[in-house]
């Protein structure tokens, strides 16, 4: 038996995109359904990003999700860049007038998005199997899926919302041959770990070294994050928590200081891509984060980008569904390409500055030394890289 319905926009996916789009439409009275093929622990404990532009921040507080992320959240006014043995600082709050970045995991954006949309009264299907998009060719697509209890939904919307990452089905289910693809793989890989002890920095250290890119980021006053560069095919068995230390320290060493260590509680490797799928619209399916592009992280980009998109998307559907105007929808794909754009250029410029690439050379490797030692003696070229890294595209919401 097929259980029918009826909302204003249904929503694959319960990651940072698909919730922040749920809970955007509801402050614009627009009813949704989010539909999620994990569990709400699993969605609530994958270890992802960490790191937040001021706009997104703003963002967060303007639409009523700030306060736990505010008294929880690290500011931080720059980062370090090491190359060649030496640490240095760029200060972002005197490059940009101001701006800063700030530590708060996407685990925690998770929670506080799933808890508050669910004490709201909204729908958000944990558990779903069998999620097709159809009726792409009309003005009332339908979302369906599988419940947990096994009962097969099928509802009928005025727009559908792919919001379901790179490995989604709603990218795919667009028209054959609509969807153009731009796309890099780096020969490398991150192993990310978490790691429950304090940081032995103040702000993240980005570090060139000649055996691969290192990062020492946070979660907490109490636990760090840290990453290797290993190469793209690394098994994880390969690396026991001793050889994981050990690597860090060779890569992050500086002298005086020193690298704690301590209980690694997760341990996993991420391959390194640039994609962009466009346009992100078909009709009314309507394709926002990583179901649409994915950058490296080594810019800190792909959370920042997917809660750009929807923000976009709530203003240009809530114009679409209440007033009738298409103008809105009808520029989303445009107008977040341009940014989308701009990141992966700046997230493809900082993976290719500070990690080793195996199929380069010499030359290859003077060159981003070369371009290191400008971004730190440059001015100009230091404001680059703040102003990209703390946002370069304002984000604004209104109610
Ligand atoms: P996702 O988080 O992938 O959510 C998509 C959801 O859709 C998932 O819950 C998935 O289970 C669900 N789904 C998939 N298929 C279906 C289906 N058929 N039916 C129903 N549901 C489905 N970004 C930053 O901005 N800053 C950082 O510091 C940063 N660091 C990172 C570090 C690492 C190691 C990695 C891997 C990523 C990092 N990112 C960072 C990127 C960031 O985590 C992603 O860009 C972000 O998760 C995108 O959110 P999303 O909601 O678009 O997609
Ligand atoms: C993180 O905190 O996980 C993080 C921070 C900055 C990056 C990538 C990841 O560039």
């Amino acid at each position: 038996m097929t259980v029918t319905s009826r909302t204003q926009v249904g929503i694959v996916g319960a990651g940072p995109a698909g919730l922040l789009l749920s809970h955007l439409l509801a402050l614009r009275g627009i009813d949704s359904i989010v539909v999620e093929n994990r569990s709400r622990a699993y969605c609530e404990a994958r270890q992802r990003a960490g790191l937040l532009e001021a706009g997104t921040v703003e963002l967060l507080r303007t639409v009523g999700l700030g306060d736990r992320m505010d008294a929880e959240g690290l500011e931080h006014g720059g980062i370090y860049l090491q190359f060649e043995g030496e640490r240095h600082h760029l200060d972002f709050r005197d490059l940009t007038g101001g701006r800063w970045v700030t530590i708060y995991a996407q685990t925690e954006i998770v929670k506080d998005l799933i808890r508050t949309r669910l004490a709201a009264g909204a729908m958000i299907e944990f558990e779903v199997s069998d999620t097709e998009v159809g009726e792409l060719d009309t003005e009332r697509p339908v979302l369906r899926f599988t419940d947990a209890g096994g009962t097969r939904h099928e509802v009928v919307c005025d727009a559908i919302a792919g919001c379901d990452g790179f490995h989604g089905i709603c990218r795919d289910s667009m028209p054959p041959g609509l969807i153009r693809v731009a796309e890099r793989e780096y020969p490398y890989s991150w192993l990310g770990i978490l790691a429950h002890v304090p940081p032995s920095t103040d702000e993240l250290i980005y570090c060139r070294h000649q055996d691969g890119f290192a990062l020492h980021t946070m979660r907490t006053p109490q636990v760090s994050r840290l990453y290797l560069q290993v190469p793209a095919d690394e098994d994880i068995e390969a690396w026991s928590d001793d050889r994981i230390w050990a690597e860090l320290r060779h890569r992050l060493e500086v002298p005086g200081w020193e690298l704690k260590d301590g209980h690694i509680s997760e341990k996993a490797i991420s391959p390194m891509r640039s994609f962009v799928a466009s346009p992100m619209r078909y009709r009314r399916l309507f394709l926002a984060g990583d179901a649409a592009h994915i950058v490296p992280p080594t810019g800190a980009k792909g959370l920042n980008l997917a809660l750009a998109d929807v923000t976009v998307l709530a203003k240009a559907l809530s114009s679409l569904l209440k007033d009738g105007r298409a103008g809105l929808a009808d520029a989303y794909s445009d107008a977040s390409l341009t940014r989308v754009w701009r990141a992966t250029h700046f997230s493809w410029w900082m993976t290719s500055m500070l990690h080793v690439d195996p199929q380069s050379d010499q030359f290859g490797a003077e060159l981003q030394l070369a371009q290191l030692r400008y971004v730190i003696s440059s001015r100009a070229a230091a404001t680059t890289l703040a102003e990209n890294y703390t946002g370069y595209f304002p984000l604004t919401w209104e109610y």
